[in-house]
């Protein structure tokens, strides 16, 4: 007889959704009322904290539906606009990702434009600003979805490998019953985009295997008691009806998103934004194409990581190595493109370095390659934003700076020369913290910051 799996009893009620919506409303809300002077707001920094460090998006309501590496805190991009004239701000951020700035720009009354190039990211984004769907509509086409799920026959076999490694039978197969019953309630509503949400964001709650403290997914790890798939997709669709209901007492839906390509903010009216702000992917080897591979490969998009170049990485600024296999681009030609010509001295005896040193190393990272093609992109988006931001207007990076194979990249001084030499006036570096100084398992031992680059003019 197949074995059965025993899922933990669900609690009666885990206090959850009213804890964390008690810490925000005490802790945030309260402190950017509507009407409040700066100057009455700046004691809120000792609450809210500048950076993500202190309450973090994973505990603010909306933004804790989908785990993605922000790069910020909503809380910081609130204290942002806080700060500045309401009347005059249009804000723009080119790697919106999940929607952190928009969702913080609808709070504050503020019109926002997202951009964001990974078009599950987007999709994921797009959901979240939907917080003014009826909630009493959404909850009936869930409980219509639940209802269906119970009925359904599974088809499991087709999943790929990914899939079916990171979850047991029962489960897989409860979960494929509400993916089909998700389907049948898919009529291009917003209440359908929040129960697909409400899908995606049960997957790794759900699954057996591990998972990295970002987002990758170790199928090698197990975890111990796995929750049971309908109580977790219940609790999704409660937490986002109380959102939703909590936001939209709060926020004027103004943002916009589009899926769109940072490098050339080909959406984007000339001079539209008045302040940017954003948190550019690092030169850091973080892959975000793979930062969705479970979701994307449960979704039927892709069958693996070999997918992902097409689908995702081929729309991204380049960033990691696997974006640049060896012998796909010449390396001398991007180096002699104009864009570079602001920093061309300097880059190039980084990438010479790193063409020999990656050569006495195992892996043979083509690092080589990334910083050469990570510069010439970002150098298109400086020039971008110079276009679609008004004169003057302020631009802020959260970013850090790298060293590949131990060779230090100052990412921080080259992005300040390329964004004046595109037409922006001065910049200035406010350090948050300092990375890198715990040496334990490190791949070198080169001193790291990440801060904002703040770009004037
Ligand atoms: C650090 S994340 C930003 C996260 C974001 N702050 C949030 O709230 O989720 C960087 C984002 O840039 C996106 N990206 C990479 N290349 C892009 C491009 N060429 N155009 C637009 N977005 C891009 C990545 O997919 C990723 O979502």
């Amino acid at each position: 007889m197949a074995s059965v799996t025993k899922y933990p009893e669900p609690k009666e009620d885990d206090g959850v959704l009213l804890r964390l919506r008690e810490d925000y409303e005490q802790a945030v809300l309260d402190l950017f009322e509507a009407g409040q002077e700066t100057k009455e707001l700046r004691p809120a920094l000792d609450v809210v904290g500048h950076t993500s460090n202190f309450l973090d998006n994973m505990r603010l309501p909306i933004h804790r539906w989908f785990r993605y590496s922000a790069g910020f805190s909503a809380e910081w991009v609130k204290w942002l606009l806080a700060e500045r004239d309401g009347n005059e701000l249009r804000v723009l951020d080119p790697f919106v990702g999940s929607g952190t700035t928009c969702l913080a720009c609808d709070e504050m009354g503020i019109p926002s434009l997202g951009i964001e190039a990974h078009p599950f990211v987007h999709r994921v984004a797009k959901a979240k600003l939907s917080y003014t769907t009826d909630p009493e509509r959404f909850v009936a086409k869930a409980e219509r979805a639940f209802g269906f799920a119970r009925k359904a026959a599974a088809e499991t076999d087709h999943y790929p490998e990914i899939i079916q490694k990171c979850y047991g039978a029962e489960t897989l197969g409860y979960l494929d019953r509400f993916r089909q019953a998700a389907e049948a309630e898919q009529d291009g509503s917003p209440e359908a985009e929040l129960l697909w949400m409400a899908l995606v964001s049960s997957l790794r709650v759900v699954s057996e295997a591990g998972t990295a403290p970002w987002q990758y997914v170790l199928p090698g790890r197990r975890k111990t008691v796995p929750p049971s798939p309908e109580v977790s997709l219940r609790k999704a669709v409660q937490m986002i009806a109380a959102d939703i209901r909590f936001m939209a007492r709060r926020a004027q839906p103004l943002a916009k998103l589009q899926v769109d390509d940072a490098r050339k903010c080909a959406t984007v009216a000339d001079g539209w934004a008045t302040l940017v702000i954003t948190s550019p992917p690092y030169a850091n080897n973080y892959d975000y194409a793979d930062a969705t591979r479970l979701e994307m490969a449960f979704m039927g998009e892709i069958r693996g990581w070999g997918d992902l170049q097409e689908t995702v990485r081929r729309h991204l600024v380049r960033a990691c190595s696997q974006h640049v296999p060896p012998n796909s681009v010449n390396l001398d030609s991007i180096l002699e493109s104009a864009e570079l010509a602001p920093i061309r001295d300097e880059i190039v005896p980084v990438c010479r370095e790193l063409s020999s040193v990656r050569l006495e190393r195992g892996g043979k990272k083509t690092y080589n390659n990334m910083i050469a093609c990570y510069f010439l992109d970002l150098a298109q988006t400086w020039r971008a934003l110079r276009r679609v931001c008004a004169s003057p207007s302020e631009v802020c990076f959260v970013i850090g700076d790298s060293a590949p194979y131990g060779v230090y990249v100052p990412v921080i001084e080259w992005f300040g020369k390329l964004a004046t030499a595109a037409g922006f006036e001065s910049w200035t570096f406010e350090k948050l913290r300092d990375r890198n100084t715990k040496w334990k398992n490190r791949k070198h031992r080169v001193p790291l910051c990440e801060g904002h680059l703040w770009v004037r003019g």
